[in-house]
């Protein structure tokens, strides 16, 4: 792979609206004590009557265009992960690419559920090497609030929406007017996976193809998300541990060369448990999953921004973002700010 494909400015949006924990109790059966305890969240973002998955998508586009100094015009591909975008045609990209203001670029969405941001590092990368002069933004935004079933507490408790985007090239960008988003990592390597055999783990099936809807319908569970926490839970401890290896392995580091970890914040014992066994320092761990909740392929793009707008990723560092998600998907890059 070529040696210089950076990521350049880094940028996620949160809808202002939260619901606390306190909130829940209001909505199902729960207690703050249950969800922090199981899962260390707190509060969770959740859209506006009318705010869609593109609009959050295209604030997150604009703050890391900004951070990388980068006009839209540049731009050659959009690309954008998600499960819950505005509808089925036309896809969120191509609204970008319109609100965006540019033309002439490719523009698709794809689905790797939560692992689809780090999915499209490792997309972009093929497409970098193929033409090195591509400017690619690379999205991922969800509304997974619009697919909860607010009546299942063992799933509506987890979940959030947010959105967060970068800009990959092939150079260093130096913005005029630098942002707190600003920063330049190079991709020193990304993997993905995949095993099919889980699909049954996680699933919200109802609507599409497999179990069309007719006229008239009336939506049924079928059509939310279904979890089946347990499984799930061992499938990501084992996978997002065993390709972070794997990736370390192939670059030939040890998790002494790792300055920091940014995990997909779907549940704080996942994170505890992966950074145990990755024997990671705790300290070099970035959580947000207290605020956010789990916010599928956005939470990994609104860690790594607020970690690189915190200062919790300084320039000199080498990160890890892993991450895992409903297919069974997962994936990791290792990148050097
Ligand atoms: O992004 C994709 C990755 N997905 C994930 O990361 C999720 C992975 N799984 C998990 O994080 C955990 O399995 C959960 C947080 C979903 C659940 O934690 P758990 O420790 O596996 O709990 P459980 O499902 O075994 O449920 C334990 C008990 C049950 O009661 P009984 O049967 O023991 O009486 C549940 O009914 O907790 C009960 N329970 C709740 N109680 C209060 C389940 N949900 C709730 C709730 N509030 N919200």
């Amino acid at each position: 792979m070529p040696d210089n494909i950076y990521l350049n400015g880094f940028g996620y949006y949160a809808p202002e609206r939260i619901i606390t924990n306190e909130e829940m109790t209001t909505i199902v059966d729960t207690s703050d004590e249950w969800i922090v305890t199981r899962t260390g969240i707190k509060e969770r973002h959740i859209v506006a009557p009318g705010e869609t998955c593109s609009d959050m998508a295209y604030a997150a586009s604009v703050k890391a265009l900004e951070a990388a100094g980068m006009d839209a015009t540049e731009l050659t591909a959009i690309m954008c992960a998600t499960i819950t975008g505005d509808g089925v045609v036309p896809n969120m990209a191509t609204k970008l690419q319109h609100r965006l203001g540019t033309k002439n670029t490719i523009a698709f969405d794809y689905n790797a559920a939560c692992a689809g941001f780090v999915y499209g590092v490792h997309i972009a990368q093929g497409f970098m090497c193929t033409d090195p002069s591509h400017k690619i933004l690379v999205v991922a935004g969800e509304v997974l609030t619009s697919r909860t079933n607010w009546d299942d507490r063992t799933t509506c408790v987890l979940f959030g929406d947010g959105a967060g985007a970068v800009v990959i090239s092939n150079e260093q960008r130096t913005p005029a007017k630098p942002t707190a988003l600003s920063g330049n990592a190079m991709l020193e390597g990304v993997l993905s996976s995949a095993d099919g055999t889980g699909g049954d783990l996680l699933t919200a099936y109802g609507g599409g193809s497999a179990h069309p809807y007719k006229k008239g319908d009336v939506v049924g569970d079928e059509f939310f998300l279904y979890m089946n926490g347990r499984e799930v839970y061992k499938y990501a401890v084992r996978n997002m541990t065993g390709i972070c290896n794997t990736l370390m392995e192939k670059l030939g580091y040890t998790i002494d060369d790792i300055d920091v970890l940014v995990p997909h914040q779907a549940n704080l014992r996942i994170i505890e448990a992966v950074g145990d066994r990755l024997k990671i320092d705790p300290s070099k761990v970035f959580i947000n999953v207290h605020k956010y909740g789990n916010t599928s392929c956005a939470s990994i793009p609104l860690a790594l921004g607020e970690a690189v707008e915190s200062g919790f990723i300084k320039p000199g560092m080498r990160v890890m973002l892993c991450t895992f998600g409903g297919g069974m998907t997962w994936s990791a890059a290792i990148l050097k700010f």
